[in-house]
């Protein structure tokens, strides 16, 4: 068999205007040259859970970044907390005025927009009818959830690709990254979750449309599906049931850690090939009905 011989190739050019990396201060990454200017971010629902690990570790590699949270979110004290390189917008993602707002303070306080994640998100778990209760589901309910995840993410996309689209592109074209959070409930909704599948499912289905819609504008789109992750929602359960979720998961058996999502956030930031996806980030998990 023929020996393989790794062959040195120059690195495509830098995914972002001005060769921004995430990793500043950290290893350069072959794909993204290190820039002192840094990539400014908008993360959605960073106040909490899988937003904030986003928040803290792009602020950590050098990014800036704008918080956008409700009021009563902890959004405001870990923008504090992060300093110079994060601001708060307080906002709701269904209002066009208030998103509208968040990308204002972004520009005025940044200057620019390279990275949007998607993360703000509510959930329910209510049966379409219980006959045990003669309980039927609540249309506003479903309505609620259908407007914060799906129409809330499309919101914050569709206003977030006008800013974005006055970056000048770098040598390939780019001008920045959409990542939306779906979840496997999208592909194996469970008992309850109408609603939340639905929503999700919703994201998934216009992740390629919306890729293909700014592709001429060199605006990347990617939808993360995560499985379960230890946020603030599973955190509060005891451990026992804890420990059960985790061991649904064939591999790795434990809940999903923010900071892996945080992690495939930057991943995906870094490699300008992968758009108009859904990378499934769950251990191999099958959701049970
Ligand atoms: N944690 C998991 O296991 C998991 C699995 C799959 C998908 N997800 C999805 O990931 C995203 C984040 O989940 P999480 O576990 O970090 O939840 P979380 O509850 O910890 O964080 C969600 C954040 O969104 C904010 N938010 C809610 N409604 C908002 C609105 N209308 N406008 C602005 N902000 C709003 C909340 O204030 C909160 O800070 C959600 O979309 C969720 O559906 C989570």
């Amino acid at each position: 068999m023929a020996a393989i011989r790794s062959v040195k190739v120059p690195g495509p050019p830098s995914p972002f205007p001005g060769g921004v990396s995430l990793f500043g201060g950290g290893l350069p990454s072959p794909l993204t040259p290190l820039s002192p200017q840094g990539m400014v971010a908008l993360v959605t629902g960073g106040g909490s859970g899988l937003g904030r690990a986003t928040v803290e570790r792009l602020v950590e590699r050098g990014a800036r970044a704008v918080l956008l949270d409700l009021p009563r979110s902890g959004g405001a004290q870990l923008a504090r907390e992060l300093g110079e390189s994060c601001a708060f917008a307080a906002a709701d993602v269904t209002s066009p005025e208030e998103v509208g707002a968040a990308l204002a303070l972004t520009r005025e306080k940044f200057g620019r927009l390279d990275l949007v994640v998607n993360c703000a998100g509510v959930g329910i778990a209510v049966k379409t009818y219980n006959g045990k209760k003669d309980k039927v589901h609540e249309l506003e309910d479903f309505q609620r959830v259908i407007n914060v995840n799906l129409v809330g993410t499309f919101n914050v996309i569709r206003l977030s690709a006008q800013l974005m689209s006055r970056n000048a592109p770098d040598a390939d074209g780019h001008r920045g990254l959409l990542v939306n959070t779906a979840s496997v409930a999208a592909f194996e909704g469970q008992v309850g979750q109408a609603a939340y599948s639905a929503s999700k499912g919703g994201i998934v289905g216009m992740t390629l449309p919306i890729a293909r819609d700014l592709a001429p504008l060199g605006i990347r789109v990617v939808t993360i599906a995560p499985g379960l992750f230890s946020t603030p929602l599973l955190a509060a359960l005891p451990e026992k049931v804890r420990k059960f979720l985790g061991q649904q998961v064939p591999f790795p058996s434990r809940l999903g850690d923010p900071a892996e999502y945080a992690h495939l956030v930057q991943a995906l930031a870094e490699n300008p090939m992968i758009n108009g996806e859904v990378v499934r980030l769950d251990g191999a998990l099958r959701m049970q009905p």
